[in-house]
């Protein structure tokens, strides 16, 4: 069984800060965790990741970093320094980076995930980069990498969180989007889980964007997706 309750992490996909603060003031206290990522902090940097800590809400900062050793582990310092709690880089990166990014973590006290295999990417699209044609053995061996070299968890879609589990355990944290309540339309994504589900499975922490942001009362669709991740 995993070991910590699921949390909820609310994707902040929008253009303005304000759209943001509008989001999040409409959310409330049914908000604790957001997603910033590329679209919000391409535009506005670190004032992304401000406003929401003044506001008293923990930010996972969605950067995917992927670079040499030296300046993904500054980047992975910076993130910590505007006030992230969670950042990610790619496992693809390689050990050297992967560690040089975990040790960077370490030191300035922020969580740090691994991205395994894009789920836009299929078998062939892996063939074309020179990787063998299976995507989930693939990201099974690259989570295997983050975990070698010290990194909290992965983000993974919930389909791969059991093959996860199996294979590193509880402690290893995951990080799953693709999350779909019950009944809510699919937007762009293909294979979804349910909150419920999701946490069953053992995620750490369940991505959900859309269904909450874009809802008519994004507090009663965010409180209702946090509900089903609380055990009866
Ligand atoms: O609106 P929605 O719930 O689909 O948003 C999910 C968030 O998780 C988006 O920010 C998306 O970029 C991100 N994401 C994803 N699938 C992945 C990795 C990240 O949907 N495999």
């Amino acid at each position: 069984m995993p070991s910590s309750a699921t949390e909820l992490i609310i994707a902040l996909d929008v253009d303005t800060l304000d759209e943001a603060r509008d989001i999040v003031h409409r959310i409330g206290p049914a908000g604790v965790w957001y997603k910033v990522g590329k679209q919000l902090f391409t535009r506005h940097g670190p004032d992304s990741v401000r406003f929401l800590k003044a506001a008293g809400k923990q930010v996972f900062l969605d950067l995917k970093f992927h670079d040499i050793p030296n300046t993904v582990a500054q980047a992975v310092r910076a993130a910590a320094a505007i006030g992230a709690d969670l950042t990610n880089v790619h496992a693809s990166g390689g050990p050297a980076m992967l560690a040089a990014a975990a040790q960077a973590a370490f030191e300035s006290h922020i969580l740090l995930v691994a991205v395994t295999v894009l789920t836009s990417l299929g078998n062939s699209d892996l063939q074309a980069i020179g990787c063998p044609p299976d995507t989930g053995a693939q990201a099974l061996r690259l989570a295997g990498l983050a975990k070698d070299a010290g990194c909290h968890g992965v983000v993974c879609s919930a389909h791969e969180i059991a093959a996860m589990r199996d294979a590193y355990g509880d402690a290893f944290m995951l990080v799953v989007p693709g999350i779909r309540p019950a009944g809510a339309g699919l937007d762009d994504q293909k294979r979804v889980m349910t909150p419920a589900a999701a946490a069953a499975a053992g995620a750490r922490f369940i991505v959900v964007g859309r269904p909450v942001t874009q809802a008519a009362d994004p507090a009663a669709a965010a409180a209702a997706v946090r509900a089903e991740l609380t055990p009866a």
